[in-house]
């Protein structure tokens, strides 16, 4: 059987709004990937909220999803995440195009996100794409030993009227 990053290059890639189907994959990947993760709940409001949420499929397997709010001139991007397995093959750079993109279309002035400031490959991510810090909540997350602080970060958005 071929593996995930065998089949990265031989099965078309794909990425489509999230259905409440895809909803136990995207659990599955949520529950691997985060120590304190979203519950199916919270993936059920943010579908029937008509949050923008897509997922990456290879071929008829979910490998990742993005969440993403939009409204008042602000774009929260509340989870981006791709399954380990089909990590470090872009698929996330291009998850993340797609929900800026997706903001911008929708005339929104900026986005915003929280990342632990421990999570390396996310920041590296976010930075490359142009977004900044511009702040710090402390306590923001849980943690094994107690609370983390969250690193916030902006990007302007690209509008008609051009970047803000
Ligand atoms: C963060 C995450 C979404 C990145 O997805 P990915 O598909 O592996 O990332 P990509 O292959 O698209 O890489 C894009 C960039 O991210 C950064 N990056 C990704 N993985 C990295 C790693 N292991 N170490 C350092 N930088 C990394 C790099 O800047 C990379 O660009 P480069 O390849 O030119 O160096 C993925 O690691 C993930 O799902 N992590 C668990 C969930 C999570 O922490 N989500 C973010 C919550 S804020």
């Amino acid at each position: 059987m071929a593996t995930a990053p065998e089949l990265l290059g031989s099965v078309p890639e794909l990425i489509r709004p999230m259905r409440d189907a895809d909803v136990a994959d995207v659990v599955a990947i949520e529950r691997a990937s985060y120590q304190f993760p979203w519950s199916e709940g919270i993936f059920r409001d943010c579908l029937r909220v008509g949050y923008t949420c897509r997922v990456a499929t290879m071929g008829k397997q979910v490998a990742g999803y993005g969440v993403m709010s939009v409204g008042a001139g602000e774009a929260h991007i509340l989870n981006l995440c791709i399954a380990e397995a089909y990590r470090c093959h872009g698929l996330g750079r291009r998850l993340l195009a797609l929900l800026i993109e997706r903001a911008s279309a929708a005339s929104m002035k900026e986005a915003f996100l929280e990342v632990r400031p421990s999570n390396t490959a996310a920041i590296r991510l976010y930075l490359a794409h142009g977004f900044e810090q511009v702040g710090m909540r402390r306590g923001y997350y849980q943690a094994a030993g107690g609370r983390e602080d969250a690193a916030v970060l902006r990007l302007g958005l690209r509008t008609a009227r051009g970047r803000s």
